[in-house]
Formats: C-alpha cells, structure tokens, sequence
C-alpha cells in the first residue's frame, strides 16, 4: 500500500504518458455526504488491447522495460482496502480511463496531502503532454490546467510560481 493517493497519481500518469498519451486530464472528487473520494485518470495513449486489459492488474505484468508492473496492483489493493473498487476502461488507439474509488472516511484509505510536488513533478517531467488537473471537494472546486510543448529549461522561480498556485488552489477549496 502507497501512504499516499497522490503517488497513486503519479503511477497512472506516468503509465499513460508511457502509453504515449499527449493529454492527461486528473479527476479527483472528494464528497462527504457519500463518503466518497474519487479519482479518474484519462489519457489519449495507444490504450490497451482486451488481453492487456485482462492482465494489467496481474502483480508484475508490465510492457516496459525497466518496470515492475505493481502499479495498478496495488492501486486495486488500496481501493479494496478503503472499501471501493477500481475499473479500467480502454481500447487499442481509444486511450485510458482509470477510476478508482475509496471510501474518504475509511481508517485505510490513504491521504491525499502531496497533490502539489505531484502536480509540479508531473508538468516539469513531461513538458511536452497537456495536463488537466480538476478537483472537487464537496462540490467547491479548483482547476489547474497546463498546455503542453513548451521546450527548454524550466526556472526555479517558475516551479515556486507554480507551487504557489497550486498550494493556493487547494488551500481554497480546504485541500492538499
Ligand atoms: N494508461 C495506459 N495506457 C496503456 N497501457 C497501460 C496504461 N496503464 C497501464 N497500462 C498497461 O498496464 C501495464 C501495467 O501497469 P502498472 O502500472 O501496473 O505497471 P508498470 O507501469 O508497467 O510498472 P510500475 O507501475 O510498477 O512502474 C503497463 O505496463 C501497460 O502495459
Ligand atoms: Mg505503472
């Protein structure tokens, strides 16, 4: 089990940016009254052929080289332990969407405390991929989108600038 959601993030949008995907929209939506949290990740990447579709929740099935292939596992295993569940829609050239759902109250669920360094690593990893990070919170939200292809060195001050947005965004809607 991760000790926290945003790492779960990071996995899946690494597996989509893997999968060759230019746009990544994050999802995520946390809702008190059905004790809920949500999380859907969608990416326009090659996507998954039936029989990857069928494996892509064996513990170490992978289609990359120098990984384990215990990402989706153990988001499963999370989800099952938070008491929710998981479900992967996909087809070859049709992209992914992955959601999971937990239950926000539960003892077992992880915390979701690091969606900021998530967020910078994410857009400072993959200067080329259109990010679209979206997140309701008992129905206030907070949206942060980044267009993709921009080359060259990134500034510390543009990852502090952007920290700080972040950081703001979520603190609004009383998040992160
Ligand atoms: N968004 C996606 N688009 C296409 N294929 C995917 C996507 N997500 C997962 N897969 C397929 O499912 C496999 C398993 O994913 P998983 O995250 O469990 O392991 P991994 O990314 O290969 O390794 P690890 O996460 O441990 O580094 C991937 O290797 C890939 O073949
Ligand atoms: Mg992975």
């Amino acid at each position: 089990m991760m000790e926290d959601l945003s790492l779960h993030i990071l996995d899946i949008v690494e597996n989509a940016v893997a999968a060759g995907a230019t746009r990544v929209s994050i999802a995520v939506d946390e809702n008190s009254a059905r004790d809920l949290l949500a999380l859907r990740v969608t990416d326009n990447g090659r996507g998954m052929t039936r029989e990857e579709r069928r494996r892509a929740f064996d513990p170490f099935f992978t289609t990359g080289r120098k990984r384990t292939g215990l990402g989706l596992p153990l988001l499963a295993q999370t989800a099952a332990q938070s008491g929710g569940r998981i479900r992967l829609e996909s087809a070859p050239g049709r992209g992914a969407r992955i959601t999971a759902r937990f239950r926000l109250s539960h003892v077992d669920r992880p915390p979701l405390t690091r969606i900021a360094e998530t967020l910078l690593a994410l857009a400072f990893g993959h200067p080329g991929v259109d990010l679209r990070y979206r997140h309701a919170r008992n129905g206030v939200v907070f949206g942060w989108t980044r267009k993709g292809g921009r080359t060259g060195a990134v500034s510390p001050a543009e990852v502090a600038a952007l920290r700080r947005r972040i950081e703001a965004g979520l603190g609004r809607i009383g998040a992160g």
